[in-house]
């Protein structure tokens, strides 16, 4: 079965859209096909972050009340081969059985699907996700955002499935001045096995900005370990002060 992946968080504000966006890309290096949906209902960014903004009329609201794929899905110019169902603009809250199917569906055509969910406390969502999703949350490498990723974990174990932990905005020197004596410890504390680290990143705030994602450099290292050990390799965490 194709990867489906469901990136979320407790804190809102760690990384996820940045991370989706960095994701897909360093998968679609990877030659491999991906479409992103972006269900922050409410709160749409990807079409922003994808440059295909204007082009949005349908939207996976539209997608499940069974508008035909090809209309739903846009194509985004400014990272071509990575596809987008954006975010509905009111709240919507499909059913299990509707979405679960849906992603089913929609994941025997590309590779990887790739799902930023909202974050916060309600996570009627998880359950909504079929078996074969993997869970990746990001949290940044603060007492507050790990807190929240530790209760993300313990909410997924409830339903039987495992998350992996992001570190996102990771800096050496702030780790080392936190109440984190290492990262060992937030990690343990976060209760989650580790995927990545990606460093803190003016250029990724860039990117966010209307610019270009930095596709050279040791963010996009970083996106493209992430990847590879998403698809089943194992590929060493770097020395933490060279991240
Ligand atoms: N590794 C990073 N380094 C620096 N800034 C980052 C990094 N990742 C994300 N950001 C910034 O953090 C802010 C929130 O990111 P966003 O992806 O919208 O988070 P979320 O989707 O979790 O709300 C944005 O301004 C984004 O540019
Ligand atoms: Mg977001």
């Amino acid at each position: 079965m194709n990867k489906i992946i469901a990136v979320t968080s407790g804190k809102g504000g760690t990384g996820k859209s940045t991370f989706s966006v960095g994701l897909a890309l360093a998968l679609k290096k990877a030659e491999k096909s991906v479409l992103m949906i972006d269900m922050d209902s409410g709160l749409r960014c990807l079409d922003l972050l994808l440059g295909v903004d204007e082009q949005v009329i349908f939207d996976i609201s539209d997608a499940l009340a069974g508008k035909p794929l090809d209309a739903c899905v846009l194509h985004s110019p400014k990272y071509s081969g990575v596809d987008l169902i954006p975010a509905a603009i009111n709240e919507f809250c499909p059913s299990a059985e509707d979405f679960g199917n849906f992603v089913e569906k929609v994941s025997r055509l590309y590779d990887v699907v790739i799902i930023d969910c909202p974050s916060g406390s309600d996570f009627t969502l998880y359950s909504m996700l079929p078996r074969a999703t993997e869970f990746v949350c990001v949290c940044n490498p603060n007492p507050v955002s790990v807190r929240d990723t530790a209760t993300v974990g313990s909410r997924l174990r409830a339903i039987g499935r495992n998350g992996r932990i992001i570190i996102n905005k990771y800096d050496y020197y702030c780790i080392g001045n936190s109440v984190f004596k290492t990262l060992d410890d937030l990690i343990d504390i976060s209760g989650l096995k580790l995927l990545g680290i990606i460093p803190l990143s003016l250029k990724l705030e860039i990117a966010f900005y209307g610019g270009y994602f930095p596709i050279k450099g040791k963010e996009f290292k970083a996106y493209k370990r992430i990847a590879t050990r998403l698809m089943g390799e194992s590929v060493p965490i770097p020395k933490l002060s060279k991240i």
